[in-house]
């Protein structure tokens, strides 16, 4: 993959929502009725918002994925639509548009349910043949039937194309996915599952995993930074203090910053450093695309 080639891409398969975002003081507890703020819908789904991510960064993108034919759909394409996003493998779903309800609370944290809906109808056999290959960073993440990921990523693995999966919402993937990966991507939680899922114990997790699945394993650790290794060497970048508004979407937007900068020809550690300041930017403005929006990844000394 070289920044001088005119081909390259990033292709994202996977989910497409609308997130329903409710400000509230404190999480509710159950059987409670808690009164928030007003309420935004904001365009979501990990995948789009690692497609938007990787557009901003500057390289051309495919979504890949399913949309229902309702009135969520509108909003879920809107920032996809307007960063140029190549929407030509997006396609209609008889079941409702993915739909995140999103508390977020004072301090930046947040919690989601997740509704899948036309998400579940993703199918490998949606990315066309011309999306696949040596030129091609494709971006897997796990809002869709990890079968569909299994069966993609080995075909994309065959045609020799450079592979991502970012392991959220935390799943352990199929042992044929870990097989065709170049980079696992994980957040301290994502990491212990699977760790513990391969037997993997001890310091140095995430060495240990990338020698276990022969891929190399990113590592993020909020704003302790990330880290990236091949099991014998390992590039740490230190964390970025930021005001934090929101953390929604940070991991998408690291995965998708990391994911352009190879397309742009990047070595490892600058794409680990523009993607790490991707996301901590992405924390000091409400939503996940929202928050991606007027700031230039580049123009950041990282
Ligand atoms: O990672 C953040 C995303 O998770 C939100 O946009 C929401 O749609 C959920 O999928």
């Amino acid at each position: 993959m070289t920044g001088s080639n005119p081909f390259a891409r990033v292709v994202v398969f996977g989910s497409i929502n609308t997130d329903v975002v409710v400000p509230v003081p404190r999480l509710p507890i159950a059987g409670e009725t808690l009164l928030g703020g007003d309420a935004a819908i904001l365009p979501g789904g990990k995948g789009a918002n690692q497609a938007h991510a990787a557009r901003l960064a500057g390289v051309a993108v495919a979504m890949v994925g399913r949309v229902g034919q309702d009135e969520l759909a509108g909003p879920a394409l809107s920032m996809l639509e307007a960063s140029g996003v190549d929407l030509g493998a997006v396609r209609p779903s008889r079941r409702a548009t993915g739909c995140a309800m999103i508390w977020s609370g004072p301090d930046g944290s947040s919690t989601i349910v997740v509704s899948p809906g036309a998400n579940q109808d993703i199918n490998a056999d949606d990315v066309p043949e011309a999306l696949v290959g040596p030129d091609t960073v494709l971006v897997l993440q796990q809002e869709v039937p990890l079968a569909e990921n299994a069966r993609l990523a080995a075909r994309a693995r065959e045609r020799g194309a450079t592979i991502l999966l970012n392991m959220a919402p935390a799943q352990v993937p199929d042992r044929e996915t870990l097989d065709a990966l170049d980079y696992l991507i994980v957040n301290d939680i994502e990491l212990a599952m699977i760790a513990a899922a391969l037997g993997i114990a001890g310091a140095d997790p995430a060495e240990r995993l990338a020698r276990a699945i022969g891929a190399k394993v990113l590592s993020t650790h909020g704003e302790a930074g990330a880290a990236l290794t091949d099991g014998e060497t390992t590039i740490r970048q230190p964390g970025r203090t930021v005001d934090v508004v929101d953390t929604t979407g940070a991991g998408d937007t690291f995965t998708g910053v990391f994911a352009a900068c190879l397309v742009r020809g990047l070595d490892e550690a600058a794409a680990l450093a523009h993607a790490n300041a991707a996301a901590a930017h992405c924390c000091t403005r409400q939503g996940a695309q929202t928050a991606q929006v007027g700031w230039d990844v580049f123009a950041k000394d990282v």
